[in-house]
């Protein structure tokens, strides 16, 4: 009687696009709703898993192949023909999959998907399964790029602020970089429009977000799709302590340097600054040479991620000179760093996730975007939630050692660095609030798993 009731409860598939800021936010929603008593199946594909480290603890894996289960052969692709083949072998794949689910007693109630692939909703359709896209970017930028879908977006002239509706106020250099670039990579611009092709139709839409954070964009992007902030998705032990979740996502693309907690450990509170650039952006070789002696001119610790592709950018003499205060690092549980007492401030890309965490663990921001979202993230982290600053480009797009420096100081020491810390204990009580029991991501997810019930009955 019990195995049957098993059986019966629904079942969610989780597919993000096979990057690590994809799938961790996604892996953790999955989680959410593993807890919640679903069913849940995180999808990945082949070629990923080859390279995965980690535990996902009750949510199932399932791979589909999307036709380069040797991610080498991915790597020597454009990114145009890896999108193509993505959705041609992966439409197939992940159908077949479904099939199997069902033939195995397990059939599928809903896939959650990741927004930037919208052909996963036309697979559920196709197969009677319900259909949520999730949005692992933030609403104001979403609503930047639905207004270029809606032909509502024109690009102002350098120097210039505008105004959108459902947005604050943005200088041309707030805007992210497909967009405020003319021809910077009409692929990835193309990408993230055509994410609205269909999305209108999705049952739900869910973005990794939270009302207070974003309420102007959340609530424009909900006249046209049923729009629903879910986040923050960060580990739960930062927000839902009796959830007793795990210190990290779970699936690391790289493994993590076993020395970093130990080295963390020996040091002051709040005396270390984390450096890292997330997990695809590349820091040009005379920015990271910069970087790199800002962090030495400054008088603070250092904790440092460069990944391996990127280490021969460090100058050696750097290395030596600092080896006393700084550690360099290829990789580290991020989250669990972030949340460690001895962290002062991070020194980030403002990837979406990277900005939510430090968010969530009310962590101060120098923000440093390269490309995409990340000018929009760091304009918010500056201007609108005050929970950092942001670093100075010179002429030529590079940010100084000196800037580094001076950066650091502001958000470390000071008045305005005790400004900040007010924002940013600010914005992690309501981060957490967003989540605890009558918190609106909370209710959203109820909403959620409530309706798929009532679909399973
Ligand atoms: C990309 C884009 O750059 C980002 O702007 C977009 O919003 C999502 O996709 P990425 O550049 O990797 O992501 O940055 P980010 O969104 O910050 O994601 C990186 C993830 O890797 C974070 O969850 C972070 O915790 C994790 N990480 C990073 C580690 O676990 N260890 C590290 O050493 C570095």
């Amino acid at each position: 009687m019990k195995r049957e009731k098993m059986a019966c409860k629904p079942h969610v598939l989780v597919l993000p696009y096979p990057r690590q800021g994809h799938i961790n936010p996604m892996l953790q929603f999955a989680k959410l709703l593993s807890h919640r008593g679903l069913k849940t199946t995180l999808v990945l594909t082949v070629g990923i898993t080859k390279s995965m480290h980690g535990e996902v603890g009750s949510v199932g894996i399932e791979t589909i192949s999307d036709g380069y289960d040797d991610e080498h052969a991915r790597e020597k692709d454009t990114i145009e023909a890896i999108l193509q083949r993505l959705q041609s072998v992966g439409s197939r794949t992940l159908a077949e999959l479904i099939e199997r689910m069902k033939a195995s007693g397990h059939p599928v109630s809903c896939i959650v998907y990741d927004a930037i692939l919208p052909w996963p909703l036309d697979v559920a359709r196709d197969l009677g399964v319900l259909g949520a896209a999730f949005l692992t970017q933030p609403c104001i930028v979403d609503a930047v790029y639905y207004h270029a879908y809606r032909g509502s977006l024109a690009v102002p002239p350098v120097g210039s602020t505008f105004q959108l509706t459902g947005l604050p106020e943005l200088g041309d250099s707030d805007l992210p970089s497909f967009v405020s670039v003319p021809g910077y990579s009409p692929t990835h611009l193309k990408l993230l429009v055509n994410q609205f092709s269909n999305m209108e139709t999705a049952d739900w839409v869910l973005c990794n977000t939270f009302q207070e954070l974003e309420n102007e964009a959340i609530n424009w992007m909900a006249n046209y799709m049923p729009m629903k902030a879910i986040g923050p998705m960060v580990p739960s032990i930062y927000i839902n302590a009796h959830l007793d979740g795990d210190k990290n996502y779970g699936v690391d693309l790289w493994k993590a340097d076993g020395a970093v907690m130990n080295w963390l450990d020996k040091r002051e509170p709040h005396s270390v600054v984390y450096v890292s650039f997330g997990s695809i952006s590349k820091v040009g070789p005379e920015q990271m040479e910069e970087l790199a002696w800002g962090l030495g001119k400054s008088s603070h610790y250092f904790l440092l991620v460069v990944r391996t592709r990127e280490k021969d950018k460090i100058p050696m003499k750097f290395m030596e000179e600092t080896k006393e205060k700084g550690l360099v690092v290829p990789w580290c549980p991020q989250p669990e760093v972030l949340a460690h007492k001895a962290i002062g401030c991070f020194v980030t890309h403002c990837g979406w996730n990277s900005t939510l965490e430090a968010i969530s663990l009310g962590v101060p921001m120098v923000a440093v975007p390269l490309w995409t979202d990340q000018p929009t993230n760091a304009k918010c982290v500056k201007d609108i939630w005050r929970v950092g600053v942001r670093a100075g480009v010179d002429e030529n797009g590079i940010v100084r050692r000196d800037e580094i420096e001076r950066c650091i100081k502001m958000v470390m020491e000071g008045e305005k660095a005790i400004e900040i810390n007010g924002s940013a204990r600010k914005w992690r009580e309501l981060a957490m609030k967003a989540l605890m029991e009558d918190g609106p991501s909370n209710k959203n997810i109820n909403d959620f798993v409530a309706r798929l019930a009532t679909k399973k009955d």
